[in-house]
């Protein structure tokens, strides 16, 4: 058993995150940040025999200490996720240890969540090898996403879960997955706004207003999934301009959803003003995280921009396949 594998991938959306979960085309890539689980069975280990009482555990390094992380359900909710699972996967009655190593901000709209789920589901998997397909780890995914989500789009788990950069689209019979094949990388700047938002609260609010004003909502969900088919043409041609005119077209789309923030729409500009062709929140919103696009000779310069303003920003690439199939 490698450890290495027991990884979920974060991602962010390129386009269409909102307008996804009603059943719209969204494009998202797994970025270079990711979750890694490691799963100890101490009773087995000694050789001893399974103590009843014991309970399993699991400790989350590094979130507690991230101070864009005051979540106060995140711990809970995370046990909830890793209880789920042991009780899906037929493991609940051995007590184990589980750790997580995240590498991802959580709650910032880059599918930590998702990315957690993964990584635990793949160390159990090894750790009492099992055998359960990728889709399966996916599905598995999904239901954790439920649980903290409520109604997921399923993109965040099939990214977590693949790594690879895909056209998404939900439909009653299933998930429309195309995997994109990107001729050229894109290099992309995430910035933080350092205010963690639940995109259960931003679904939630996109999902009052669509009830109450179903056409108006339908008519913006439908200009940005025209925003998605531009920007697969865009990616496929490796066409950075036109690309970063739909991912600016699309922020103002959200921004009409009200799921932007004063933090976000600061971010954006700087990262416009600074050079970047394209800029928009990416994710849940209502706080998270902002992606931009520059040229390459560009981006460290608007990278540095943001970090100069006392952003949190992290580099990636948006490449067919960036971290290879786990
Ligand atoms: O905030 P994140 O990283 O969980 O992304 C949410 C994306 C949404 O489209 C807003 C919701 C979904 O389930 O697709």
């Amino acid at each position: 058993v490698d450890p290495a594998q027991n990884v979920g991938y974060g991602k962010i959306i390129l386009l269409g995150e909102h307008s996804v979960v009603y059943g719209y085309r969204a494009i998202a890539a797994p970025i270079n940040l990711a979750i890694r689980a490691e799963v100890t069975r101490p009773a087995a280990v000694a050789g001893a025999r399974p103590d009843a009482a014991a309970k399993s555990e699991l400790v989350i390094s590094g979130w507690d200490s991230d101070p864009a992380a005051h979540n106060p359900d995140g711990a809970a909710l995370a046990e909830r996720v890793a209880t789920l699972i042991a009780a899906r996967l037929g493991v609940a009655d051995t007590p184990v240890r589980v750790e997580v190593f995240p590498e991802l901000p959580r709650a910032s709209g880059l599918g930590a969540s998702a990315a957690l789920a993964v990584s635990v589901i793949r160390a159990l998997v090894h750790s009492f090898g099992l055998s359960l397909s990728e889709e399966e780890i996916s599905q598995l995914a999904f239901e954790c996403e439920q649980l903290v989500h409520g109604t997921p789009s399923g993109i965040d788990n099939t990214v977590a879960t693949f790594g690879q950069t895909i056209l998404f689209r939900k439909t009653d019979a299933g998930n429309e997955i195309e995997e994109l094949d990107i001729p050229v990388p894109i290099p992309v700047v995430v910035g933080l706004t350092g205010v963690r938002s639940l995109t259960a609260d931003t679904v939630g609010r996109v999902h009052a207003g669509w009830e109450k004003n179903p056409q108006h909502y339908e008519a913006i969900f439908s200009e940005i999934d025209g925003l998605v088919g531009t920007g697969v043409e865009a990616l496929r041609r490796g066409d950075l301009p036109a690309l970063g005119e739909v991912m600016n077209l699309n922020h103002g789309l959200l921004n009409a959803l009200q799921v932007s923030s004063p933090e976000l729409e600061a971010l954006v500009d700087l990262a416009r003003r600074s050079g970047a062709l394209g800029a928009k929140l990416t994710g849940g919103g209502g706080g998270g995280a902002m992606i931009a696009i520059a040229e390459p000779g560009r981006i460290h310069s608007v990278a540095n921009t943001l970090d100069v303003a006392g952003y949190q920003t992290y580099l990636t690439e948006i490449r067919t396949s960036p971290n290879g199939r786990v």
